[in-house]
């Protein structure tokens, strides 16, 4: 019955994306132990939300949709037209199937993709027999003419190359003339709220596009597994009958009113996510001027990336010292998260002095 591919549990596991945020593997792999790691490999707030003690009884009773959660979330996000999901990548997976049970998309749909971005996009449209054409940001105006999906992440993971709303309504609106749609991931969004389409879309207009936000990035959230989609009432409704009824847990849904709320924490946190942001960016130029003088930095206020042809030696220096980077999956690049404070940035800091980089070298596999 089961095909040969899928004899082993490890077969079917190594077909998944890779991604951030695995100490446990790095500690067996470095034989560092867990807690003495700098996890730098993801793009979440290493400050995030504080979140107080849970009562009890939010554990003990089941979710329920009319909680109060989606009123917070629309006045957050500035929309009206929102349903909470496990994770915005909970609706990465659903939305192929939601738009084909709609009869929204052909059997066999072409989808635009840029690339380097998180995986699990193109994953999810693979798994849905999509043809894939994998775009460079400079491009994607002249293929939307043969696109019946343009899949974008803005700003950009890991780039955190920017479109601003005005571009996206464009191709939306030319995507819609021959009936193609548009997905807007806007999972690191929070520090740039003015570049998101929320506030300027009328979703019951704009019925070809799907915007998504996370709360696992900016609010720190990614352990409660929770996030919002934006769409079409009746995109949202299948979406929702796919879900099944207690898709977002009754902590996570607690929290996320609170968090969602708190205009203060929202405010300050954005001005100190800027700091940090700004202070990584000064380290990692300073240091690729002595490792990698064609090497550039770019990202977005919750990452940076050091794009260098030497990222796997520079991964690996830093994981021999316990810091923990997302190396990217073409090795174009190294992504690094925010330190959480000065002494994980003097950590960070002495790790990638350059002649410590090079004391190394000779001990790296391979090298
Ligand atoms: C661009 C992007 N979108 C979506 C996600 C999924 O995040 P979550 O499911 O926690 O909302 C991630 C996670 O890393 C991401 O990088």
């Amino acid at each position: 019955m089961i095909p040969d591919k899928f004899n082993s549990i490890s077969d079917i596991s190594r077909q998944r994306p890779v991604h951030g945020g695995a100490v446990c593997q790095a500690a067996q792999q470095y034989g560092i132990k867990p807690s003495d790691w700098l996890d730098l490999s993801t793009g979440i707030n290493p400050n995030g939300w504080p979140v107080p003690e849970i009562p009890t009884a939010v554990f003990n009773r089941l979710p329920e949709t009319d909680d109060g959660l989606i009123e917070c979330a629309q006045h957050y996000y500035q929309n009206p037209h929102l349903t909470a999901v496990a994770g915005s990548q909970e609706a990465i997976q659903l939305i192929p199937k939601v738009l084909s049970e709609l009869n929204l998309i052909p059997d066999r749909p072409r989808v635009g993709l840029i690339t380097p971005a998180y995986a699990e996009h193109e994953f999810s449209w693979q798994q849905a027999k999509a043809d894939i054409i994998c775009l460079a940001p400079g491009t994607i105006e002249k293929h939307l003419p043969d696109l019946d999906i343009l899949v974008l992440i803005n700003p950009n993971n890991p780039s955190g190359h920017l479109y601003s709303p005005e571009t996206l309504q464009l191709w939306q609106q030319q995507l819609n003339r021959h009936k193609g749609f548009m997905i807007i991931d806007e999972a690191f969004m929070d520090c740039t709220p003015q570049y998101s389409l929320l506030p300027h879309t009328d979703f019951t207009q704009a019925d070809n596009l799907i915007v998504l936000r996370s709360v696992g990035k900016f609010f720190g959230l990614a352990g409660i597994r929770a996030g919002f989609m934006a769409a079409h009432p009746v995109i949202l409704k299948t979406l929702e009958f796919f879900q099944g009824p207690w898709s977002v847990s009754h902590p996570a849904r607690y929290i996320l009113k609170q968090a969602l709320n708190d205009q203060p924490w929202i405010a300050q946190n954005r001005q100190w996510l800027m700091q940090q942001s700004d202070r990584l960016e000064t380290l990692l130029m300073d240091f690729i001027q002595n490792y990698d003088q064609q090497a550039n930095v770019d990202g977005c206020p919750l990452f940076k990336t050091v794009f260098t042809n030497k990222a796997q030696d520079l991964f690996e220096h830093l994981a021999h010292q316990g810091i923990l980077t997302r190396l990217l999956d073409n090795l174009s690049g190294i992504r690094f998260g925010l330190p959480g404070d000065s002494q994980q940035f003097e950590r960070l800091g002495q790790a990638i002095n350059y002649n410590s980089c090079d004391l190394i070298r000779p001990f790296i596999k391979g090298y």
